[in-house]
Parts: C-alpha cells; sequence; structure tokens
C-alpha cells in the first residue's frame, strides 16, 4: 500500500452476534471512495472468512486479524497462527491491543507476533497507549517503554512498515473518559517519531505510519489527521454502525 494513503482500519472485536447479522453489516458498508484511503476490515476470527470472501475482488479493502498466536504452530487449543490467516486471505494483524493485554498479553509476547507476522508476511498494527494521563507526564515513559519493548528487537526494514496505533486506554470504548484532543493527537504523534527517530534513525522513522483510535466516530475523525497528522484511524464501536462508519470512509 502506498504510504501517504489515510488508512482506516474498522475493529469489530467480539461484534456483531452472528453471520446473518455480519453479512448485513458488510452489505451497507460503503468503500466506493478509494481516493487516498485504503481500508482494512478486522472481523472476529470466525468470520474472516465470510469478509474475506466478500471482498476477494475489492483491491481497496483488506482483511485483519484481531489476534495470532505467538507459536507457529502445534498444541495450543483454542489459538490461531499466522500462517492459518494468511491462508484465508488476510494481510494486516492487530496486535497488543489494550484489551488483549487486559488479559495477559505483555510487550514480549507482541514482539514475538510481530516477528511471525513479518515472517507470514502479515502487517502487523502494534497498539500502544498509556491507562492514565499523570500530570507530571510519566505516560510518555510508559509509551515509550513499550514502543522499544515491543520494537526493540525488530530488524529496521521491518520496523518501516510496521503500522502504530496510539490508542489511548482512558479513550477508548464505552468507559472512554472523554475524547482525545487533535493537540493531544498531534502532541503524541511527533513524541512517537522522536522515540522511533532515536532508536531507529529518520529515514526508518519517517516510513513508520501512526494510526489513531479511541472513540473514533463521524463527528471527530477529521481533525485527528487534519490537526493530529494521524495517517490513519483505528475505529472500534462506530465501524459497527454502517451510517456512522460510512462518514468516516466517504468523506
Ligand atoms: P472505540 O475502540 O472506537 O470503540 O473506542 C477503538 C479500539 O479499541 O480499537
Amino acid at each position: 500500500m502506498p504510504k501517504n494513503k489515510i488508512l482506516i482500519v474498522s475493529n469489530w472485536k467480539m461484534h456483531p452476534n452472528t453471520v446473518l447479522e455480519a453479512s448485513e453489516l458488510l452489505s451497507k458498508l460503503n468503500f466506493t471512495n478509494t481516493k487516498n484511503k485504503e481500508f482494512v476490515i478486522c472481523p472476529p476470527a470466525p468470520f474472516i472468512p465470510i469478509v474475506a470472501n466478500y471482498y476477494k475482488k475489492n483491491k481497496n479493502v483488506k482483511i485483519g486479524a484481531q489476534n495470532i498466536s505467538e507459536y507457529e504452530s502445534g498444541a495450543y487449543t483454542g489459538e490461531f497462527s499466522a500462517k492459518q490467516v494468511v491462508s484465508l486471505g488476510v494481510n494486516y494483524v492487530i496486535l497488543g491491543h489494550s484489551e488483549r493485554r487486559k488479559v495477559g498479553e505483555t510487550d514480549e509476547s507482541v514482539s514475538e507476533k510481530i516477528k511471525l507476522a513479518f515472517k507470514n508476511k502479515l502487517t502487523p498494527i502494534v497498539c500502544i497507549g498509556e491507562s492514565v494521563r499523570d500530570e507530571r507526564g510519566e505516560y510518555h515513559n510508559f509509551i515509550q517503554q513499550q514502543l522499544l519493548n515491543t520494537l526493540g528487537n525488530i530488524t529496521k526494514v521491518n520496523v518501516s512498515k510496521v503500522i502504530i496505533a496510539y490508542e489511548p486506554i482512558w479513550a477508548i470504548g464505552e468507559n472512554a473518559k472523554r475524547e482525545t484532543t487533535k493537540e493531544e493527537v498531534l502532541e503524541m504523534n511527533i513524541f512517537i517519531k522522536k522515540v522511533l527517530t532515536d532508536k531507529f534513525g529518520e529515514k526508518t522513522a519517517n516510513q513508520i505510519r501512526i494510526i489513531y483510535g479511541g472513540s473514533v466516530n463521524e463527528k471527530n475523525f477529521k481533525q485527528y489527521i487534519d490537526y493530529g497528522r494521524a495517517n490513519g484511524l483505528l475505529v472500534g464501536s462506530a465501524s459497527l454502525d454502517y451510517k456512522k462508519f460510512n462518514i468516516i470512509c466517504q468523506k
């Protein structure tokens, strides 16, 4: 994908409840305005085949998994591997989402998964984000550590292809404290770029795309791109409401 395109990633999480509802949602989504945009849908694993099949002939809509195992294959009941999702037509994978970190995902496992993703030609969308914004600015150290722990062992060539999703936990989902401001998104964008530049050099850092996620909706999305300089958006609940999501995709 050309790196100057805006990447719009929908994260369906564990929704909707049935194949029928998933098919209905797909039939209402509008991805016709593809100018400077690229779309990625990340359905729950059981629905990957129907979504992949639905967009088989549409080059502008790619499929993402919401996770992969940190192991290549083996006796890991309930897990699924990078190779398996690739065989279904998946190109992207969300890694280190805060909702997965809550159930035990660590920076170390995210790092392993990033390596496996690249080994299997999957583009990782690596989520980072602090749970609180303390007045002393400690969250900067936290973000820096998350970046270095997850990307520190990845080769420069691969790091340049990573997509970072900055998702402050306090701004995600139904329990969000408030929306992130456009100034906060710009500030974090600059900060993340600086950490990446210090570690990997300017050339590599400039190739890494940084997208924003957390309570993105049809009313607030534009400012995160125009002012916040995000290279794209990771959209949760608004991506399940086709009216809202179509506005985000069409504008
Ligand atoms: P939200 O979720 O848009 O519902 O806040 C975003 C995410 O968790 O990726």
